[in-house]
């Protein structure tokens, strides 16, 4: 069961990193053309290109949010691989450092384009971004301090919620594609629906989060020391 649990984990993150490549590269594809040749309305406006319009008016700041945003979809489950953790230290250290400075990039700029970008779902969507791009850079800052203080259980616990709040934009685009799919029943317009996409994966990603790091939680003693549990000194090992 636990094997089935830790498979269905991977699974679900490549599926997720696979989906976050795909937004990016797509995305690039369209605002390396505005910066190159300038901007040009489309000629054909749908909910579609409405979308793209809008990150056309901002080619550089889309840039400089989605190309760290690779870095981080790539590199993201090489860092929470055990094997590689083990008996890589040097590469976990490498790749970590990759980690915080993507991150940092992507929370800093995910807070400028909640307000610079017109966001489809209003109000909603820009308090659902704006807190979560806060909370990102918060939960970042306390996986880098914590492994400062050679405190590895809290530093994998914050690391964790980071990982999984940067993936949940692979997760809100698959919420906000149902929506859209299921609009001619729902009734429901982007403008109503963008937000809650955005709270409604913010938020599960979170618990799952939160689930992952109780399940296999290492036990923090008051030196800091870490010791593990039966079932998390396994999962660390292998
Ligand atoms: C804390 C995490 C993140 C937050 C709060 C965040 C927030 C935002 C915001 C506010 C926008 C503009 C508004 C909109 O999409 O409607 C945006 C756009 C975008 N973000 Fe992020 N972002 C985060 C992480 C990431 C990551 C890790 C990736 C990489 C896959 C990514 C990829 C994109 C892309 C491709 C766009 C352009 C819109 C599109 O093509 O769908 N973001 N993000």
């Amino acid at each position: 069961m636990k094997k089935l649990n830790t498979r269905a984990l991977y699974t679900g993150i490549v599926l997720l990193s696979l989906i976050g490549i795909v937004i990016v590269v797509r995305r690039t594809l369209l605002v390396i053309p505005v910066l190159t040749n300038g901007y040009h309305a489309p000629e054909v406006t749908s909910k579609f290109t409405q979308m793209d319009d809008i990150f056309a008016h901002h080619p550089l700041l889309t840039l400089i949010h989605i190309i760290p945003g690779l870095v981080f979809v790539i590199s993201g489950p090489f860092q929470f691989m055990q094997k590689i953790r083990f008996r890589y230290p040097k590469w976990h250290r490498a790749g970590g450092r990759l980690f915080l400075i993507s991150g940092n990039i992507i929370g800093t700029t995910a807070l400028v384009m909640s307000f610079a970008v017109p966001a489809i779902g209003g109000v909603n969507q820009v308090i659902a971004t704006a807190l979560f791009s806060l909370f990102f850079l918060y939960s970042l800052f306390k996986a880098f301090q914590q492994i400062l203080q050679h405190k590895i259980a809290s530093h994998r616990e914050w690391a964790i919620r980071a990982y999984s709040i940067g993936l949940a934009v692979a997760t809100i685009r698959i919420i906000n594609g149902i929506f859209f799919a299921t609009s001619g029943i729902t009734g429901l317009t982007p403008h109503e629906f963008f937000g809650i996409g955005f709270w409604m994966g913010f938020v599960l990603h979170l618990i799952l989060a939160e689930f992952w790091i109780n399940k296999t939680r290492l036990i923090k003693t008051k030196s800091h020391i870490t010791t593990f549990t039966k079932d998390s000194f396994i999962r660390f090992m292998y």
